[in-house]
């Protein structure tokens, strides 16, 4: 049995002010998924929680549409309403738990929270890639904290990582598997070779996929993420609408299986990374389903797990892992924050981690995100041909575009489904999107190519 900490730690050692003696006290708005989970992680493990943070973590409002689930959910004790701005507002409030996601009204009532002085804790990585500069800028005016652990792949604290761990750090890049829902959905398909849709259907019974599913399949999900991630590697503004977005709903399961033949699987990727090259400075964002070697540990990432690795100039390669979706798996994120914020509580706000990592006047508006002709990466290429004889023809041509072929193949006879024609494949080294691009477009004129030439990146993230 934990001890309280109030009463067991010895006097010098306790704050002075009553403020940090009596519980932090939660206002939550929604109790679906992520309110539920946190609720029930707070009450299992409340000792051991308030043993860590020095005090006790009480919820004492929550907002809900319904108020009878609620009352199922949290019993009597805490009271209730269907009013989120009353728990925004509410005197007896420290910390707002924002867990019913979307962005439009989710802004404004933390924003309200912000302005009523109160700290705010979100897993809503949607409302903080849109209006996230907007809402770290208010709560720096008011002297709050906005924590938001569990909106990065929940039960991997990879915020806290970047932020505090990797401070040494020249962040190079940072790559990584950041939604559940289509890591399930590949890994089913690849191997259970489940449909794209039943595939889809299983996610979201599971309770991964977010209230509307275009966000995961889209990759719009994990652009949110990225664009997290990229702001506390680089210290730059959160770029979400600069990012280059790519889901996996045009993904072929003919590439699926090219890719296994040239030793690859195909991952849905949130890649940052930041170049200097001659004139060229800047950096990647972008998310889209991209080859990675099968020995590489990402390629081994299943299931609705998610994984991110980090790059550092001192540190070298680190790796994270963990449940990227899930209801107990974001409560871990979010009580984690909550911690956080009942240490945190009564200090000068100067002294605190600041909220994207670098101190908001070190952080460089400069830094922009690179257009997608500038993006350099390996890519694979297939081509489908009017005979196999014309392998050499396609390789010949693209290296003639500029394209640096590294390795040709035709497609086993295993991969391609009943019907199709031959299929050459194509590695290339790394090269602009934009000499990719100019050579794809003109080799659909080429009169051995015989369909659409299908391109994806090739990413071998290497220390
Ligand atoms: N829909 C998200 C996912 C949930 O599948 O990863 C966690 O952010």
């Amino acid at each position: 049995m934990y001890r309280d900490p109030v009463q067991s730690l010895e006097a010098p050692l306790l704050p002075s002010s009553a403020t940090a003696m009596r519980p932090l006290r939660v206002g939550m708005i929604g109790i679906g998924t992520v309110g539920a989970g946190t609720f029930h992680v707070l009450a299992r493990n409340q000792a051991l929680i308030a043993a860590r943070a020095g005090r006790g973590i009480k919820l004492v409002v929550v907002c809900a549409r319904s108020l009878a689930r609620a009352m199922n959910v949290v019993g009597k004790d805490v009271a209730l309403t269907n009013d989120p701005m009353q728990v925004a507002t509410h005197p007896d409030v420290d910390v707002l738990v924002e867990a019913a996601g979307g962005t439009g009204p989710a802004r404004d009532w933390v924003l309200a929270a912000i302005r009523a002085g109160k700290h705010v804790v979100t897993a809503n990585k949607a409302l903080l890639a849109e209006h996230g500069n907007e809402i770290f800028a208010a709560a720096r005016q008011h002297g709050v904290a906005v924590a938001y652990e569990g909106a990065v792949a929940v039960s991997i604290p990879i915020v806290k990582a970047l932020r505090e761990g990797l401070t040494a750090n020249r962040i190079e890049w940072v790559a990584g598997i950041i939604n559940g829902t289509t890591n399930f959905i590949l890994s089913k398909m690849r191997d259970e070779g489940l449909g794209f849709a039943e595939a889809l259907a299983q996610a979201q019974a599971l309770g991964y996929a977010e209230a509307d599913p275009t966000f995961d399949i889209e990759g719009i999900d994990a652009a949110h993420k990225i664009s997290l991630l990229s702001a506390n590697a680089f210290g730059m503004p959160v770029r979400f609408a600069d990012a280059q977005v790519e889901g996996i709903t045009a993904l072929q399961g003919l590439d699926v299986a090219c890719a296994e033949q040239l030793g690859f699987r195909i991952k849905l990727l949130g890649v940052a990374k930041r170049r200097k090259e001659g004139d060229t400075e800047g950096v990647e964002l972008r998310v889209q389903p991209a080859l990675v070697p099968a020995t590489h540990l990402l390629a081994h990432v299943n299931g609705s797990m998610n994984a991110v690795m980090v790059k550092g100039d001192a540190s070298g390669v680190t790796m994270y892992y963990g449940a990227g979706a899930g209801s107990e798996q974001t409560a871990s994120a979010v009580i984690a924050d909550l911690v956080d914020v009942a240490r945190l509580d009564g200090t000068h706000a100067g002294q605190r981690v600041p909220h994207l990592g670098f101190h908001p006047q070190a952080l460089d508006e400069q830094l922009a995100v690179l257009p997608r002709a500038a993006v350099h990466t390996r890519h694979y290429l297939r081509v489908p041909v009017h005979s196999a004889q014309q392998i050499e023809a396609v390789g010949a041509w693209l290296a003639a575009q500029h394209v640096p072929v590294l390795q040709v193949a035709l497609a086993h006879d295993k991969a391609l489904p009943p019907g199709s024609g031959p299929q050459v494949l194509v590695l290339t080294d790394a090269v602009a999107q934009a000499t990719v691009d100019l050579a794809v477009h003109a080799l659909a004129a080429h009169p051995a190519v015989a369909g659409p030439v299908v391109t994806l990146r090739v990413e071998t993230l290497e220390g």
